[in-house]
């Protein structure tokens, strides 16, 4: 059905579930279907050949425009939070308030830096962020196919445009909600605009009444893709779900994780830089029989 099952990264719990949710998707056809997507370490590539590759924040850090004391203060925020925000022994409740004071000490230190709109694009181009291998025959996809894809993010919104308008995806049936910037008149960043969202609250709580969901009501198939176990509930604003398919790039501490990730996610990718499973499972559901 979907070959690309085969391939050695993939981890799957319950088998059997798995190709009758892929075959109920297929059944209800393409016109029923939406994909709900993380951005950061989910489309963008977690590492290449050894090296980290940066999420839309590290872009920001990273970049000539931030001073080297604001690059040390971010960095010192980074290795504090993230061994936190990937612990899998700690609770969500216990993460949460301290998702809220990691994002909110970043954008306050980022917001210290006079960043002007004007150079996002040279940021994003001079960074070394890449999407996954694939990426472009999963946006030609849905998009060939009207498939709505809806980009759930506590990245930054104004950098992971850029970087999917570089690329030349952003076609018009993708939507993103992230946390934005806010310039001021002269197009200097000032603060970024609320809601605040982290790792953990992405679900209704930020997605204010969630017009976009109503919208697609009869969108009732959904595949969502992440990397967080904070992911898990992006597809919770959707009213009437008959099938979610959930699958999740497992990126780091692989060995640790393993466990909670196979009970989460339908499908597990272990250290898996490319869309090909996605692909694959997109191709078998959208190909007219
Ligand atoms: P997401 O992939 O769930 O949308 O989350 C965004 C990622 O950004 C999350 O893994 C933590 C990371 N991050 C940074 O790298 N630097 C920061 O300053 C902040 C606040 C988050
Ligand atoms: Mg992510």
């Amino acid at each position: 059905m979907v070959p690309e099952l085969q391939k050695t990264t993939v981890r799957i719990q319950q088998p059997e579930r798995v190709m009758g949710l892929i075959r109920a998707i297929k059944e209800q056809g393409g016109s029923k279907l939406q994909v709900i997507s993380d951005f950061d370490m989910t489309l963008s590539r977690f590492g290449c050949n050894g090296r980290r590759c940066p999420t839309s924040h590290n872009i920001l850090d990273n970049s000539h425009v931030i001073s080297e004391d604001g690059k040390k203060k971010l960095k010192d925020l980074l290795h504090h939070y993230y061994p936190i925000e990937i612990d899998p022994n700690r609770s969500l409740e216990e993460k949460r308030p301290l998702m809220v004071e990691w994002w909110t000490r970043a954008h306050e230190l980022l917001s210290q830096q006079k960043i002007q709109k004007g150079d996002i694009a040279q940021i994003v181009r001079e960074s070394d962020v890449m999407l996954r291998d694939g990426f472009n025959e999963l946006f030609d996809q849905l998009h060939k196919y009207n498939v709505p894809m809806f980009i759930f993010s506590a990245g930054v919104g104004d950098i992971l445009e850029e970087i999917i308008r570089q690329a030349n995806v952003f076609y018009p049936n993708v939507h993103v909600v992230s946390n934005y910037m806010d310039f001021d008149d002269n197009g200097v960043l000032k603060c970024f605009k609320s809601p605040l969202i982290h790792t953990y609250n992405k679900n209704n709580s930020v997605l204010q009444g969630t017009a976009y969901f109503q919208q697609l009501s009869t969108r009732t198939s959904i595949i969502l893709l992440g990397d967080s176990m904070g992911d898990l509930t992006m597809a919770d604003g959707v009213p009437s779900v008959e099938n979610i398919l959930k699958i999740g790039f497992l990126n780091d501490k692989v060995e640790e994780r393993r466990g909670k990730y196979l009970d989460a996610y339908d499908i597990v990718l272990e250290s898996d830089e490319t869309l090909d499973v996605v692909n694959g499972i997109l191709r078998f559901i959208l190909m007219e029989t």
